[in-house]
């Protein structure tokens, strides 16, 4: 048989097998889609917008899902992060038990809310506390990590051959499952696969496997994409080639290499797009060899090349945001969302100060964000978030949430065209700007409505940075404009005179259509676009004249 012909069986029945998914009413499965180094997650075929937030950790129980759909709501989130335990689906080894998956896919279906599941399987936060008591216990099966002198640490080891099959086992059980349960409705958009993996306190495994491995050449997949400091220094055993960053590096692709295999069991069953979680490095350090100051081995923004090459099956390594300063969201952003690398903010801290970063997440073209312990369980992760456990600890995110919601799928189609821009109020309050497209739209912050009168004479509600916004170039000279606690003007990029031909004020309907609300003009737009503490949705379209 020539080529032509087998290739035209392929697409026939490729398509056979489409029409029969699509008769059988099956949504398309979720997936990543990337386009000039822009990404989207496709949901029902279409970019999606994740406004998600994170449940706590233990309200992965039927009894406690109450209080997350509650927050769920208020927060206007189309999308809940959630934990699978492999401890509460196998806690007799070999039996399993999804009857809590079964309760939280039915009860998302009936919220219209998505699900992001997060398999705590072998590690969260690095600990193996969520693996059933038959593994937690049972070190000689599945052994831990030795340290320096030769001591075990609490951390199970990558190099746990046993521990690998067994939870290899346990996750291909769920995604199993979840086929059979949600190959129609796609409730389940996503999986992380463990959480904020690596080790504290220790570099690396030194048990006898981890050394042998250790000097062993480093792969070529590696090699390829993590140069080396030394220079000249192609190609060896991980000393060799990466010096005092060797062992950090090596325990980066112990780790990979273990989630990945994990992933990619569970992928061959049912391909969802699968991600890690990261325990962020300060990114504003100078690059320095591990110093007991981060998780070693997790996928910080210097690894992320080491997991690529270790963990095809993964699709991209997400930051955990719990360091509230402005310059370090700003290098985070910067150092997780490349080409390769589709930005998702698993997880960032529910006190007030985050919530205005969700403009600059989705106007810089992140796949969506969550911030963690929307959930009224009565618990507060503070300090890392919010001191607050009720309304008002979702209410900052809520409001902006339920903004961006109307024109979530727009949105994220605007974004992987490359027509979006985010600001988030800096910590040093200073006026910022962006180009975009012909225009350069600048903000201002702390102002009254008509400028600012007196030196110490600012607005009420603007004592702390909570001003953002995002933008959205819907055409040549018209933008959608979302934002709070901000002052906008644009200018033309040529110079050329400009001004406003209309402001109005309106949302997106359910169709996707335009409705205005009121047309912005006089004191309102005299002063630039003065956007107060309730999100407000514009859609301005400028004009330029000639003098
Ligand atoms: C980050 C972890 O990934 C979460 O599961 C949670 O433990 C928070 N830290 C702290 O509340």
């Amino acid at each position: 048989m020539k080529s032509f012909p087998r290739r035209a069986l392929a697409a026939f029945l490729l398509t056979a097998l489409l029409a029969a998914h699509a008769a059988a009413g099956a949504a398309p499965i979720p997936r990543l889609l990337q386009k000039d180094g822009r990404h989207a997650l496709l949901v029902d075929g279409k970019p999606f917008t994740v406004l998600g937030v994170q449940a706590h950790n233990s309200s992965n129980y039927p009894a406690a899902l109450g209080k997350v759909w509650a927050a769920v709501k208020d927060a206007h989130a189309n999308t809940l992060e959630i934990p699978v335990a492999w401890e509460q689906v196998e806690p007799v080894e070999g039996k399993f038990d999804f009857s809590f998956v079964d309760t939280l896919v039915a009860q998302a279906r009936q919220h219209q809310v998505r699900l992001v599941l997060l398999w705590f399987g072998t590690w969260k936060n690095t600990g193996p506390q969520y693996t059933p008591e038959w593994v937690k216990f049972d070190n000689q099966r599945f052994p831990r990590m030795l340290d320096k002198e030769g001591k075990g640490i609490y951390c199970l080891s990558p190099f746990g051959a046993q521990t690998l099959q067994a939870d290899t086992r346990a996750f291909t059980a769920l995604m199993t499952h979840l086929k059979k349960i949600d190959s129609v409705q796609r409730t389940v958009i996503m999986v992380q696969v463990q959480n904020e993996v690596g080790t504290y306190g220790t570099v690396r495994d030194f048990g006898a496997k981890a050394e042998a491995a250790f000097r062993q050449p480093v792969p070529a997949a590696v090699l390829a994409r993590k140069k080396s400091p030394i220079p000249g220094a192609a190609s060896g055993s991980w000393a060799e080639v990466y010096g005092p960053y060797a062992d950090e590096y090596f325990h980066a692709y112990a780790m990979a290499s273990y989630i990945g295999t994990v992933a990619a069991a569970g992928r061959a069953v049912y391909d969802l797009p699968m991600f890690v979680n990261n325990a962020l490095r300060d990114p504003l350090e100078p690059m320095a060899p591990w110093k007991n100051n981060f998780s070693s081995g997790g996928p910080t923004f210097d690894v992320i090349d080491i997991y690529k090459a270790a963990a095809p099956g993964i699709d991209f390594a997400a930051p955990d945001i719990y360091m509230p300063e402005s310059g370090k969201v700003d290098a985070t952003l910067a150092a997780f969302q490349r080409r390769d690398n589709a930005l998702l903010v698993a997880e960032m801290g529910n006190a007030p100060a985050y919530a205005r970063y969700v403009y600059q997440i989705l106007g810089r073209g992140a796949l969506g964000v969550a911030p963690f312990g929307i959930d009224y369980a009565d618990y507060s992760n503070y300090p890392l978030g919010s001191r607050l456990k009720d309304k008002s600890m979702v209410e900052p995110f809520g409001k902006v949430y339920a903004a961006f919601r109307p024109m979530a799928q727009q949105w994220a189609q605007w974004s992987l065209d490359g027509r979006t821009v985010g600001f988030a109020e800096g910590d040093d309050r200073k006026p910022q700007s962006i180009e975009t497209g012909n225009w350069k739209v600048s903000v201002k912050f702390r102002e009254w409505q008509f400028g600012n009168v007196g030196k110490d004479d600012f607005p009420p509600g603007t004592e702390a940075p909570n001003g953002g916004a995002a933008l959205a170039r819907i055409g040549e000279n018209e933008f959608i404009v979302v934002g709070q606690n901000v002052r906008l003007s644009f200018e033309h990029g040529a110079g050329k005179p400009s001004m406003y031909a209309r402001v109005e004020e309106g949302h997106f309907d359910a169709t996707g259509k335009w409705v205005m609300e009121r047309n912005w003009n006089g004191d309102q737009t005299d002063w630039g676009l003065n956007l107060t503490s309730r999100p407000t949705v514009l859609k301005v379209r400028l004009g330029t004249y000639v003098h």
